[in-house]
């Protein structure tokens, strides 16, 4: 495999920054001085700039002023550093909320916001949209051409709804083109519930969210929104300058459809903020975070950016813990194991005032170099340097993890089962959690993603089968692959309404090899467990935990690996695999803790032959980078203290301190290593 380019055209250095607001400093050049110095000790090259700045360009209507930015953009290009020019639309002036109230957002009750915060944007404003487009001109023009220019940081973050008027005929818009005609609009919500049946466009409310399939196109059409938004923001920009754009990204949500949203980003940002506070298991807080690296990584397939992360403390999470000596080396050497070019913060100084005041920052109000967290960002900036050769390569797993943000919005779209027990994001990470731990590196997709190039996927609730999906889980199946799956997969379709006929839903009975008659929602007094089969053909024994939810399945064809331990339906099948074609479908019928995913997916490793990074070891994980000829493998100690982890026969030099590395190697606690294979 090829390296990949650098994100920024021709800068080939592993990014390393962050928000840098010089706006709220100008009155102070001393400090701005001193911004420059530190930047150069902390071997930081990227900042993103004027993210809210937009009262700083224009103070009053039409008066624009870029003075400041100018001097900050030749010093950036002096120093060779490269700035992601931000667009300002997270944040606007009050001038323009006084002047133009229809910039501001409507809640669902029909209330405009006063003036306010940021992120809070109507998505249809025309002034809005002008205002922005005019701003977007104004800095592409004179900025297209200047070397330090590295790409556009379009807004902040976009996210959540606005229910104006224009923007109700908008979604009103949105159903009309994808549904046609009332009548099909009708019967794909199934709208005669509770008499709702619609009459005229007009009369759909988008917070009417009894009708659960209109909740689901709701969220579908904030995504639209975001993406539409953005088209205009970039074209904007594009009139002048060709530099590669993207949006930072928020990870895992049901309510931003990121994969849509990656088809107008140039390349992929994410703004990631472990908080470390699980404070006896790090481990969980590291692959939670691997996770949604892997995601991000995957929306291009090549590597990413990681736009905004915290060198400290979180003012936002509920307790104000430090990181520990040695947790930020591994923070930003996780993500880019697990694929990021760049390791960027929030934020480059501490603001004195304003909300965030007690956010981590690499240079703290105290203003110098000599901090704890100072010197921790600038030993990460040395790392960057020094592992250079690993930037522009890639990871090519042979398991994929699907994130589906329609089957999460369409079961919390529904009401029931188990109300509060859903927990799509929490089940994904358990799951992802066992892979993560035996080292076994994980793409994670959508459900129309080419299932061709992988071995294994993963599909825990998978809820909601999309157009076309059931299709291609029979065909990756019949052609050898194998798919884990798990109870509440399969029972609607596209619309959120229910399969008729038995689940699994989408004719894919047959494949799976069972009908899934009934779900029973357990309360945490219910004690019902999971017991291996004698005979099972992962060689799992003991008897593990369910929690949850329990599906009671009629095998028809499939083979039962393991059965319920209690209650009324004890003996019947909580595990199953069935062979369809040249491939396994496993199904985990109910709700299983961690100890059975170690123990499931370890034995599916060792069946199937799946290749990991090294062999396991409680708190430690490994992933690879690999590219031009080179596979560097990447390893980590997230328990507190020291301990000694097995390579597995595989042998490297360490690109940081040099020293070669065979057999069982020792980290140090919080410890991390990058290593060049032999
Ligand atoms: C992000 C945001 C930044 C900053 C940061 C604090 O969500 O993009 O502007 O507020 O959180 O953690
Ligand atoms: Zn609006």
């Amino acid at each position: 495999m090829k390296k990949f380019a650098p994100v920024i055209r021709g800068y080939d250095h592993f990014l390393h920054g962050g928000d840098y607001n010089p706006d709220q400093w100008l009155g102070h050049p001393e400090i701005i001085d001193a911004d420059f110095e530190r930047m150069r000790e902390a071997g930081c090259n990227t900042f993103s700039v004027g993210i809210f700045a937009w009262t700083s360009y224009e103070k009053r209507e039409g008066e624009f002023d870029f003075a400041w930015l100018d001097r900050i953009m030749d010093r950036m290009a002096a120093e060779d550093h490269r700035v992601f020019l931000a667009t300002p639309s997270g944040a606007r002036p009050a001038w323009m909320a006084r002047k133009y109230p229809e910039v501001l957002r409507v809640d669902a009750r029909g209330i405009r916001d006063r003036y306010r915060l940021r992120h809070n944007h109507c998505w249809s404003s025309p002034v809005y949209r002008d205002k922005v487009a005019d701003i977007n001109r104004r800095l592409a023009e004179r900025y297209a051409g200047h070397p330090a220019l590295g790409g556009w940081h379009v807004s902040n973050e976009y996210n959540g709804s606005c229910y104006c008027d224009l923007c109700k005929a908008r979604f009103r818009e949105f159903l009309r083109e994808r549904y046609g005609s009332l009548d099909a609009l009708n019967a794909a919500w199934w709208s005669s519930f509770w008499s709702h049946t619609y009459t005229d466009w007009d009369q759909i409310e988008p917070d009417d969210f009894c009708v659960d399939a209109l909740a689901v196109d709701w969220y579908r059409f904030n995504t639209w929104q975001i993406v539409d938004f953005m088209h205009h923001e970039v074209a904007a920009v594009r009139e002048f300058s060709d530099a590669p754009v993207t949006t930072n990204m928020m990870g895992f949500r049901p309510d931003i459809d990121y994969w849509q949203v990656a088809g107008v980003c140039d390349f992929i940002a994410d703004d990631r903020y472990p908080g470390w506070l699980e404070v006896r298991d790090f481990a969980g807080t590291a692959a939670a975070a691997a996770m949604c690296h892997d995601f991000h990584r995957s929306m291009k397939r090549r590597p990413w950016v990681l736009m905004e992360s915290s060198p400290s403390n979180l003012n936002w999470q509920p307790y104000y813990r430090l990181k520990r000596p040695g947790l930020h080396r591994a923070e930003a050497l996780l993500a880019v194991g697990h694929g990021a070019d760049a390791v960027m913060y929030f934020q480059f100084r501490k603001g004195r005032g304003g909300s965030e005041k007690f956010h981590g920052a690499v240079v703290d109000h105290e203003g110098s170099s000599r901090t704890r967290v100072f010197r921790d960002v600038a030993e990460v900036g040395d790392i960057l340097r020094r592992i250079a050769p690993v930037r522009g390569t890639m990871t090519e797993p042979e398991v994929a993890v699907v994130f589906d943000t329609d089957a999460w919005a369409a079961l919390m779209a529904s009401g029931g089962p188990s109300q509060g027990e859903k927990k799509y994001a929490e089940t994904l990470n358990l799951h992802y959690r066992a892979l993560w731990e035996l080292n076994l590196p994980c793409d994670v997709i959508d459900s129309t993603a080419d299932f061709s190039r992988y071995r294994v996927i993963v599909a825990p609730m998978l809820f909601m089968l999309k157009p076309g999906v059931a299709e291609a889980i029979r065909k990756f199946i019949a052609d050898g692959g194998v798919w884990v799956g798990s109870y509440l997969s399969f029972y609607v379709g596209d619309s959120n309404l229910y399969f008729t006929g038995g689940l699994p839903g989408g004719g894919l009975r047959d494949v799976f090899g069972f009908w899934n008659e009934e779900l029973d929602g357990l309360t945490p007094e219910d004690r019902q467990s999971l017991i291996p089969a004698a005979d099972n053909t992962l060689g799992l024994s003991g008897d593990f935990p369910l929690e949850a939810y329990a599906e009671l399945l009629h095998l028809e064809g499939a083979r039962m690996e393991a059965g319920y331990g209690s209650d009324f339906y004890a003996g019947t099948p909580a595990l199953t695999s069935h062979i369809y074609g040249s491939g396994t479908a496993y199904y985990q019928s109910a709700r299983c803790g961690l100890e059975f995913l170690r123990a499931f997916y370890r034995a599916l490793v060792a069946r199937h032959g799946l290749e990991t990074a090294a062999p396991a070891a409680p708190g430690f994980h490994a992933t690879v980078r690999e590219g031009d000829g080179e596979r560097y493998l990447f390893v980590y100690n997230f328990n507190p203290e020291a301990g000694t982890f097995d390579l597995g026969g595989r042998s490297g030099t360490s690109l940081i301190d040099g020293g070669r590395r065979a057999g069982e190697i020792t980290l140090s606690g919080f410890g991390s290593d990058v290593l060049r294979l032999d």
